[in-house]
């Protein structure tokens, strides 16, 4: 249980559609860049995926098209990236952890109480106990560190205190994980609402809000041409919300700090700093998009990539499995 090497991070990333610029430049980018510094698990959370309804094939698509994405912007093949269900201990520890939960624990979650809303007594039961999956997710593999937003800062918090708690009644099972909170991510905001951050479920809503890394350079341009901008004639700053979020894209894309792009496009107008965003946004994923096709036109290549990735973690899921089994009677 010791940490030799590396410390080891995982990461859970769920299948549900659709990623991202924001994702791209708040998260995956900075994995890619800081993947040889540690033990890296990668996980495809269907089984977190299916606990709000979802469409069979819909599901199997996003699940080799998120595979593809990661592969795509970067992550090494020889990463350990697979699906959870293809590692059944998962489900396992997820029922062994539930019976150790307090109800009040799961309770208290916020994001239960906003993702079932007044949909409460008709939420799925999956919903409840997620943080529980999610718990066995991290424990299984002695994690030390998980890169999780600040939305999933208590679920960790609940990781922490079950495998405490189990460890205090059974002696040492498990090594208590920390949450990585990502500072050096950027925070990219929906382009027609700078003041909220680009996200999966907003851009449900209005298909002005959000760059998805497959959409083609012709949608992001209009896209970008439609983003806010500020009241003013020309970029001036201090700049607003909408005009800040199109310089911060093209400032993270480009690693240029803000005293840099400030001079850039002080005194410019709208449309060249729009035509500099689309640009670079559209230089960045077009060899993502390429490498994806590329990747995707061998699904049989991808599944057995990510089969055998789960073959290569299931021992080491197991010993931490058959450990808890022991200790609690059933083995
Ligand atoms: N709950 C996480 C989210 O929605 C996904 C997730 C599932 C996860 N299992 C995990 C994240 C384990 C980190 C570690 O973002």
């Amino acid at each position: 249980m010791q940490t030799i090497g590396k410390p080891r991070v995982f990461s859970g990333i769920q299948p549900s559609g659709g990623l991202h610029l924001g994702n791209y430049l708040g998260a995956i980018r900075n994995w890619v860049r800081n993947q040889d510094k540690y033990d890296n698990i990668f996980c495809i959370v269907d089984l977190h995926t299916i606990t709000v309804a979802q469409d069979p094939a819909a599901l199997r698509e996003n699940t080799l098209d998120l595979a593809a994405v990661y592969l795509a912007s970067g992550i090494k093949r020889e990463q350990a990236m697979f699906v959870q269900s293809h590692i059944p201990a998962h489900a396992e520890l997820a029922w062994i952890l539930e019976c150790f939960i307090p109800m009040g624990w799961l309770e208290r979650m916020t994001q239960f109480k906003e993702k079932s809303g007044r949909e409460r007594e008709r939420s799925s039961t999956g919903l409840f106990a997620y943080p529980a999956l999610m718990a066995a997710d991290i424990l299984l593999y002695d994690t030390n560190f998980v890169p999780v937003g600040e939305d999933q800062r208590q679920h960790i918090e609940l990781t922490r205190d079950i495998g405490q708690r189990m460890n205090q009644r059974f002696g040492e099972l498990f090594v208590l994980p920390e949450a990585m909170i990502q500072a050096a991510g950027a925070r990219i905001m929906g382009l027609d609402d700078p003041e909220k951050k680009m996200s999966k479920s907003l851009a449900a809503d209005a298909t002005g809000h959000a760059i998805f890394m497959l959409d083609s350079p012709d949608v992001i341009r209009k896209k970008v041409a439609r983003a806010q901008t500020d009241a003013q004639p020309e970029v001036r700053f201090p700049a607003g919300p909408g005009v800040t979020n199109l310089l911060e894209i093209y400032r993270t894309i480009q690693d240029k700090d803000w005293a840099t792009v400030e001079k850039e496009f002080a005194g410019k107008s709208y449309s060249v700093l729009k035509t500099a965003v689309a640009d670079t946004v559209i230089e960045t994923l077009t060899p993502i998009q390429e490498r994806y096709r590329q990747i995707r036109s061998d699904d049989g290549a991808l599944m057995q990539q990510l089969r055998g990735a789960a073959e290569r973690l299931t021992p080491i899921a197991n010993t931490t499995l058959y450990r808890v089994q022991e200790a609690v009677g059933l083995r």
